[in-house]
């Protein structure tokens, strides 16, 4: 645990200009400066940085966060390592947790990233003292040398092994790292037993966690066996091979998803080195994302069985939200009997990536399987496809790729685009301008935003307010409430750094609305006197409000049971409204 307050501190002192231009080099454009978004593919520049806000926001993708949330993006870091990073190019010592007893997953971290190094070098020599396994190895075909890059090892049989690597194995960090299971009795054992293991990296190349496959048969449990989810390893932000296959994607400009550990291993022996798992999960909104970072074509690979027919449109589905015009999805469909790890060893790399040049793109695929099993010809069939296409066209914000796709979907249930989107209440992604923003034109911002909008550009101005009058209890007056108090608390922050504050107490989804509000503020506005029209309205608007309520409440009563200051503020209640 970080105290808050040196957080905000943090976001205080360090320029996310600064820190952006580093990785991203950023140009002055007006108030902002700019670039090309590094979270999207784009030709002209929609990523903006607001010095004064001190938020970063991409019109093009949305985007958006504080410069911790920007390494945390960028650089893949969590957030106490984002914490860490900017703290050292500013100087400032984060302080350590001082709590003595509370033993938080925040402490275990750093001996949790070791142990689990620890372990991965144990089974790395062990393999080597295994010919068991290394026969295993090498009757899949494996050369040493690649088993060596994918730092594979071998846990060997038997119930405590760990113990003679870890001095003290009834120690928390075992069980937290998830290399021991406890039983009911509190006995401890190795969670991996006489398996293959294939260690998992992050993208810094750190040890998370592991896979472990049974040599022989599967009698020894299920054949892979996965490290649980730890506080460093949540299987669906991460993908297998990762970090080794960052530079060759970026050298292919196409990344390869398939569903094996072996299969990736098996590629890289055979030259595709771009290729990645995920891990036994279905891919995640969170995978494409990270994989778009790397380039702009992913190829994904699915075996031919039923239950990677059933993945590849999991995949498919997962990636609506994320795609943009200038992002390939592909899907490669093997014959059923082969998986590619099988395919490559088979016929090669230069097959292999001819058959990648074939792969159906995302809208083809999507069609198809719509179409598989309809045939299209009575109305309930068209209104059958037109409603299982409706949830995908809605999750499409692409424009070209929306239209062209949404084109060939009316064209299939023969009604025109007009009548099809008399329909299906689809996203306007054909008007919109590509800069400007969805939720602007949606919605007017309401006089409790416009009022905590204000308050969080200047919280200056929240000195010179007394509480009293902010009143009801609607989401949105809780948030003008907890705003003036943050805003009292911290007169002198930054916008990024106050809602940094916010975090904890209000909810996210208007947090993150507010954020968007936030960066379309414009930065030219005299804020002092925009905030005392602002403060009128509000005042104004909640007066009459507690003002009607009360009215209610009166008219309920007999006029003998009222009190003196019920009977004060019925008379100004009329007097407000004559
Ligand atoms: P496969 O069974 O297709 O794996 O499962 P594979 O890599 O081709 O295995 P080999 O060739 O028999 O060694 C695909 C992936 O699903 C996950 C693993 O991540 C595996 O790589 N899986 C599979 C599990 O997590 N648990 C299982 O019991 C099986
Ligand atoms: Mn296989």
């Amino acid at each position: 645990m970080i105290p808050e307050s040196f957080i905000q501190e943090l976001i205080n002192r360090v320029d996310i200009v600064d820190v952006i231009d580093k990785s991203v080099p950023l140009k002055k454009a007006g108030a902002n400066y700019s670039a090309c978004c590094p979270f999207h593919n784009e030709k002209s520049p929609s990523f903006t940085v607001s010095p004064t806000k001190q938020f970063y926001h991409c019109f093009g993708c949305g985007a958006h966060g504080t410069a911790i949330g920007f390494l945390m993006e960028y650089q893949g870091l969590s957030f106490v390592e984002a914490v860490h990073e900017l703290a050292k190019m500013v100087g400032m010592i984060v302080p350590q947790e001082t709590r003595e007893n509370a033993k938080s997953e925040a402490k275990l971290i750093p001996g949790l990233q070791e142990a689990l190094q620890q372990a991965s070098d144990y089974y790395r020599a062990e393999l080597k003292k295994s010919p068991r396994a290394i026969e295993y190895l090498k009757g899949r075909g494996l050369s040493g040398q690649i088993a060596a890059r994918f730092q594979m090892g071998y846990a060997p049989a038997g119930w405590q092994n760990l113990q003679t690597v870890f001095g003290d194995y009834q120690h928390d960090v075992l069980k937290t790292a998830g290399l021991v299971i406890e039983n009911e009795q509190g006995r401890r054992y190795d969670r991996f037993r006489d398996r293959i293991m294939f260690p998992i990296h992050d993208q810094k190349g750190q040890v998370i966690g592991f896979g472990g496959r049974v040599i022989e048969s599967e009698d020894d449990g299920p054949k892979y066996l996965n490290s649980p989810e730890t506080p460093l390893f949540q299987k669906g932000h991460e993908l297998y091979g990762l970090f080794l296959a960052r530079r060759a994607m970026r050298d292919a400009g196409r990344a390869l998803v398939v569903e094996g550990y072996m299969d990736v291993v098996a590629l890289a022996q055979y030259g595709i080195e771009y290729a990645v798992a995920a891990l036994g999960t279905a891919t995640t909104p969170y995978h494409i994302t990270k994989l778009m970072r790397q380039t702009d074509e992913i190829v994904f690979c699915f075996d031919g069985d039923a239950a990677g027919l059933k993945a590849a449109w999991r995949a498919a589905m997962n990636a609506l939200p994320a795609l943009t015009d200038g992002l390939r999805l592909n899907f490669l469909f093997l014959p059923k009997e082969h998986d590619p790890d099988s395919y490559v060893r088979a016929f090669g790399k230069e097959a292999f990536e001819a058959e990648m040049q074939n792969a159906m793109p995302l809208s083809q695929y999507i069609v198809q399987t719509l179409s598989a099993d309809n045939p299209l010809q009575s109305q309930e069939d068209k209104v059958r496809f037109l409603n299982e296409a409706e949830p995908i066209l809605k999750q499409i914000l692409a424009p070209r790729l929306a239209l062209l796709l949404r084109k060939r979907i009316a064209e299939l249930a023969g009604v025109s685009m007009d009548e099809m989107r008399s329909m299906i209440a689809l996203p306007d992604t054909e008007r919109r301008p590509q800069k400007s923003q969805p939720r602007q034109q949606r919605s007017t911002v309401s006089l409790q935003r416009q009022f905590a909008i204000m308050l969080l550009m200047q919280p200056g101005l929240a000195l010179a307010e007394d509480l009293e009058w902010v009143t009801g209890n609607t989401d949105e007056d809780n948030f003008v409430r907890m705003t003036l108090q943050v805003a009292l608390a911290n007169p002198r922050s930054n916008p990024a750094a106050l809602l940094q504050e916010l975090q904890s107490r209000v909810d996210e989804r208007l947090l993150r609305e507010i954020q968007r509000e936030l960066h379309l503020f414009d930065e030219k506005l005299d804020v002092a006197l925009a905030f005392e029209g602002s403060r009128k309205q509000l005042k104004d608007l909640m007066s009459k409000r507690r003002h009607a309520l009360l009215l209610e409440r009166i008219k309920e009563k007999s006029l003998s049971e009222l009190t003196d200051e019920e009977k004060a503020l019925l008379k100004s209640g009329r007097g407000n409204q004559a």
